[in-house]
């Protein structure tokens, strides 16, 4: 099966083409080959195409901050020119040439607060509180209301053993108390870290059972980034007592309001028999 890649550039994507492309033909579509999912025009390679089944879309502003900022420019700033009418862009595109799409979205969709116990299920009501998330949530909708076939997976915290042009959270900690530095580390906030290596199995998974819908592609344990952190320094013989507490307030002062409780269920991708790593596991894999 031929796909096209757009994001595959990212710090998801450029992991996912190299994994897929083991299997699939991948056709990476990125800015510097001219596309820019802004500008429909350069969309023609895919509406033009009829090799290519499917479309792998994780092109998105992803900065949260940086995305807050652009909040008050409302439909005229990049977080939605990327994210929502970049998205509508290559939904038509799809459309246009009948194909597939495979959306990356994100845990940030929820808003937090009371939590299922068995964490969000894919059923469960998204309520934004972020502009990043806001505009992730508004592209999931373009994409549920249009005609496409399409697969939503929603990912959280992902995390690769190296790339240089951006950190994950755990080369973040991992570095810095490499580097004798303090971290400071949010015990009031509850994540759900996806090992990327995961996603590539879970899509390949997707692909090939030819689903529909949406999927929580994320790991099977949720914790705090305090703990994240200690387990990172347990687990590569670092400084814990370079690890200290801070609460989001404090940590995201000025910053964009974080969800509190981001537990994900993972049973739907896990019923196919997709087995997503535990935080513990993801970081034996690193290692
Ligand atoms: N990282 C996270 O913590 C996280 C968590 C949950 C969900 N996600 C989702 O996962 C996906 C990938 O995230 P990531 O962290 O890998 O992103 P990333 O490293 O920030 O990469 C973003 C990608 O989007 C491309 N892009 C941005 N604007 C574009 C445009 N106008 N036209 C075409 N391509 C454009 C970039 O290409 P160029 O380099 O060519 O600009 C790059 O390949 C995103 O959809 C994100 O929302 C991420």
């Amino acid at each position: 099966m031929k796909i096209f890649i757009i994001g595959g550039s990212g710090l998801v994507g450029a992991r996912l083409s190299e994994l897929l492309q083991e299997k699939y033909s991948i056709d990476n579509l990125n800015t510097s080959n001219g596309v820019d999912i802004t500008r429909p025009e350069t969309l023609d390679i895919i509406k033009k195409d009829s090799e290519h089944q499917l479309v792998l879309h994780l092109a998105a502003k992803t900065d949260v901050d940086g995305c807050e900022m652009d909040k008050e420019m409302g439909e005229n700033g990049d977080a939605w020119r990327v994210n929502v009418m970049g998205t509508e862009n290559v939904v038509n595109a799809c459309l246009a040439s009948n194909k597939k799409l495979i959306y990356i979205s994100t845990d940030f969709v929820f808003n937090g607060e009371n939590t299922p116990e068995s964490g969000y299920k894919e059923e469960s009501i998204p309520d934004p509180i972020n502009w990043y998330a806001e505009t992730k949530f508004k592209a999931e909708e373009i994409i549920r209301n249009s005609e496409l076939v399409f697969i939503i997976a929603r990912i959280a915290y992902p995390y690769r053993k190296e790339f240089v042009q951006k950190k994950d959270f755990v080369r973040a900690i991992k570095d810095r108390l490499a580097n004798n530095q303090q971290v400071l580390a949010v015990t009031d906030h509850i994540m759900t870290p996806t090992f990327i290596d995961d996603i590539a199995v879970a899509l390949d998974k997707l692909i090939e059972t030819d689903q529909s819908g949406i999927f929580h592609v994320t790991g099977s344990q949720s914790l705090s980034p305090y703990d994240a952190a200690i387990l990172i320094a347990e687990k590569f013989d670092l400084n814990k007592n370079l690890i200290s507490k801070t609460t989001r307030a404090e940590y995201f002062e000025d910053k964009a309001v974080r969800p509190l409780n981001l537990a994900l269920n993972n049973e739907k991708i896990k019923q196919l028999g997709v087995k997503m790593k535990t935080f513990r596991e993801g970081l034996d894999a690193i290692k």
